[in-house]
């Protein structure tokens, strides 16, 4: 069996590929398991800084959680797959302390649309389309997407995606907010690696905060206020705001 997930480092950035081209990347249950291993790994390793995220082919990014796989499920069992996915890959990712960018080539649906929101950047290739579909085979979305839609498109849009299933275009995705570029499809491995070289130049641990510091603002049991105020203080005793700020007054490029 081929490897599922396939990863390639390269000047501090991680190329994590989803390699199921022949059932458009769907996420089966091994799939998940391989992420989780995968970006248990990358979070570890403090010489990666940015993680990218696509599928391998050209025709989809992820079509979706593998319907063969869950179509005879008992409610218990549904319950155990979302569970166990919402922890060890969706919020894992989002949860990973260092900025993950999602290069969206292709299909975005589903389960592979929520894969996608759970990164913290979407590049989207300009063919891509996306959807949350699952009203169509009679369950809602449960990797997160009834939560993570409506914060980056609003309640309003989210619905409407949400209650027709339809599939939005990139450019559409790009009007709502949901991807933060759309580019040719040939250039979208060049734009990514052009966005994780700008994460590059900034302090790891300053993004990290940040990170958590935004997350918290949409954790109803924080005030994303109160965690920004902590975060913020705890800058200030890192090796990161000492080169950033000697930098500036230095008049020299921080090196982080
Ligand atoms: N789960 C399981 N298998 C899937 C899948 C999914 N979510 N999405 C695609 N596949 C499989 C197809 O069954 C097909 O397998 P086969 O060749 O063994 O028959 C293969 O991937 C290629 O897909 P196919 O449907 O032939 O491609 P297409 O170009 O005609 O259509 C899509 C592409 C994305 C429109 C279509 O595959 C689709 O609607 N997929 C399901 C999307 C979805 O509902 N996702 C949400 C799941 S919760």
């Amino acid at each position: 069996m081929p490897n599922p997930i396939l990863t390639s480092i390269a000047d501090r950035v991680a190329w994590v590929r989803i390699n199921r081209p022949e059932k458009l990347n769907a996420l089966n249950s091994a799939l998940l398991n391989a992420l989780h291993k995968t970006f248990s790994e990358l979070r570890q390793q403090d010489e990666v800084r940015v993680v990218v995220l696509m599928g391998a082919g050209e025709k989809a990014f992820v079509a979706g959680a593998d319907i063969s796989e869950f179509a005879e499920f008992t409610p218990e069992q549904a319950h155990t797959l979302v569970a166990q996915g919402q922890e060890k890959v969706f919020d894992f990712i989002e949860n990973l302390g260092k900025p993950v960018i999602a290069a969206i080539n292709g299909f975005a649906l589903g389960g592979g649309l929520e894969l996608a929101m759970a990164c913290h950047l979407r590049i989207a290739a300009d063919h891509a389309k996306m959807a949350l579909p699952e009203v169509s085979l009679g369950v809602i979305p449960g990797y997160g997407g009834t939560q993570r839609l409506p914060q980056l498109v609003g309640k309003g849009r989210a619905l409407e995606m949400i209650l027709t299933g339809s599939m939005i275009s990139a450019q559409q995705a790009f009007d709502f907010g949901l991807v933060n570029r759309v580019v040719a499809a040939d250039q979208l491995l060049t734009e990514v690696a052009k966005m994780a070289s700008q994460l590059l130049k900034n302090a790891p641990s300053a993004q990290a905060a940040a990170l958590r510091a935004v997350k918290a603002g949409y954790d109803p049991s924080q005030s994303g206020y109160a965690v920004e105020k902590e975060l913020f203080a705890d800058c200030f005793s890192t090796a990161d705001f000492k080169e950033g700020t000697q930098a500036f007054l230095n008049k020299r490029k921080a090196n982080f």
